[in-house]
C-alpha cells in the first residue's frame, strides 16, 4: 500500500489556491452543479477524489485552531483512503451519501446525519451512485491534525459499500446545467397592431405561445403603451414578419408609441374586428382578449383567433399556408439576433419510417 504524509495545513493550501480562482470560474463551476445551500465552492484539484467534487471553506479563522468547510460530491464520487491524526466532524446537509471505516461496513448517510471520525481511523466518505452528496466538514485543532492520504476506493470496493452490482455508465452529465434559462428560441417575430383612442400603435413581439389549436398567448411587459389598449379594448392583430419588413418592426420594437406616433409605420386596413391588419405583413391574425393571466411585471393576453388574413401568394392551391413560400423570420434573445427560416427539410410522421 503506497502512503503519502500530507499536513491538513499542505491540503488546505492546495484547496485555498482553488477558492482563489476568479469570478467567472466560480460561476462555471456552479452551474456544473446543483448548488448546495452552503455554497459549491471551486472544484476540488488533485488526485483525493474519484470525479467531480467542490469545496466552500465557510471558516478558517487561525486563532480558533479549527476549520470548516463545505464539500460536495456529484454521483459516485468519493475521496480516497485517508485518515486524521486528531479526526474529523462530517454533517450531512444536502443528498444521500457513504462513509466507511476500514474492515467495517460502509454507513449510509441521509441529511441531518453526525459522523464522528476518530484519530487515525482509515475511512473513505462520498457520494450514493444516484445522488449529489454534501456535507459540512470540521476540522478540529488544525495546527496537530494531519492528514494521511492513502489509495483511492476502487469501482469494486465502492460497489460493494454501497450494494449496487454496477455504475451509471455517465457519472455526470454530458450537458451543463446553465441554470433558469428560456431556451424556446428561436421565435416568430410578430408586430402586433392595436388602437388606442382611435389612433394605431405597433409594437414588436416574440414571446407569443400556442394554447390548444384556436388560442394564443402574448407575453407584453407592462410597462408597454400597447397595453392599456389591449386591456380597455380587448383586441389586436398578430401580424407575422418577414424579411422585407423587419426594418420596420425592428424600429417598433424600439420606440415606444407613448413617446412617439408608430401609428403610420405601417400601412394597414381594418379587420373585421376592427383592428389594424398590415399591408406589408404576408399573415396576420386577429385576435380577441379571454383572459389575462398576469406575472411579474406582465400581461400575458390569453386571445382566441377570430379572423386570419393572407396573401394569396404564400397560400398552396388548397388555400393552406405554404412555408415554401412565406419566410417568417426569427428572433433569439441571447445575442438579440434575427434569423431567416430556410428549407423543408422533411415531412413530418414519415422520417423515422425511412
Ligand atoms: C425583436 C423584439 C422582440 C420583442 N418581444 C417582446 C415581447 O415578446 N414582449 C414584450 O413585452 N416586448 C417585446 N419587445 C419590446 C417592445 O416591442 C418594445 O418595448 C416596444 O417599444 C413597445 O412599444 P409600445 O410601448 O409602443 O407598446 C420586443 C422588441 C423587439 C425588438
Amino acid at each position: 500500500m503506497k502512503k503519502s504524509k500530507i499536513l491538513s495545513i499542505a491540503l488546505l493550501a492546495i484547496l485555498f489556491t482553488a477558492c482563489s480562482n476568479n469570478n467567472q470560474t466560480t460561476e462555471t463551476m456552479k452551474s456544473e452543479s446543483n448548488e448546495p445551500v452552503m455554497g459549491l465552492g471551486n472544484k476540488i484539484e488533485g488526485v483525493n477524489f474519484t470525479g467531480d467534487a467542490w469545496l466552500n471553506t465557510l471558516s478558517a479563522e487561525s486563532n480558533y485552531d479549527c476549520q470548516v468547510y463545505n464539500v460536495t460530491f456529484a454521483p459516485t464520487v468519493r475521496n480516497s483512503w485517508h485518515s486524521h491524526a486528531v479526526g474529523q466532524i462530517l454533517l450531512c446537509t444536502e443528498g444521500v451519501g457513504y462513509y466507511q471505516e476500514r474492515g467495517k461496513p460502509a454507513q449510509r448517510l441521509e441529511v441531518g446525519a453526525v459522523v464522528n471520525i476518530p484519530a487515525n481511523v482509515e475511512h473513505w466518505h462520498g457520494a450514493a451512485p444516484d445522488s449529489q452528496f454534501t456535507h459540512i466538514g470540521i476540522t478540529p485543532k488544525v495546527s496537530e491534525n494531519s492528514a494521511e492520504w492513502l489509495e483511492p476506493v476502487s469501482d469494486e470496493e465502492y460497489m460493494k459499500a454501497v450494494g449496487v452490482s454496477a455504475l451509471p455508465v455517465k457519472t455526470q452529465s454530458v450537458k451543463r446545467n446553465i441554470g433558469s434559462v428560456l431556451a424556446l428560441y428561436p421565435k416568430p417575430v410578430t408586430v402586433i397592431g392595436t388602437i388606442n383612442e382611435g389612433k394605431a400603435n405597433f409594437m414588436t413581439m416574440t414571446h407569443t405561445g400556442i394554447i390548444g389549436h384556436d388560442r394564443i398567448m402574448l407575453s407584453m411587459r407592462k410597462s408597454h403603451h400597447s397595453n392599456k389598449a389591449v386591456r380597455d379594448i380587448r383586441k389586436l392583430s398578430v401580424n407575422m414578419v418577414d424579411e422585407a419588413m423587419l426594418p420596420r418592426a425592428d424600429y417598433a420594437g424600439t420606440v415606444s408609441g407613448a413617446n412617439e406616433d408608430k401609428s403610420k409605420l405601417f400601412e394597414y386596413t381594418i379587420g373585421d374586428e376592427g383592428m389594424p391588419i398590415i399591408n406589408d405583413s404576408p399573415l396576420t391574425m386577429e385576435c380577441v382578449v379571454e383572459d389575462i393571466y398576469e406575472t411579474e411585471g406582465f400581461d400575458n393576453f390569453i386571445c382566441k383567433i377570430t379572423n386570419t388574413y393572407a396573401n394569396d401568394d404564400i397560400l398552396d392551391v388548397d388555400g393552406k399556408i405554404d412555408y415554401n413560400s412565406f419566410k417568417p423570420v426569427l428572433f433569439e434573445m441571447p445575442s438579440y439576433q434575427y434569423l431567416r427560416t430556410g428549407e423543408v427539410i422533411g415531412k413530418c410522421r414519415t422520417l423515422s419510417k425511412n
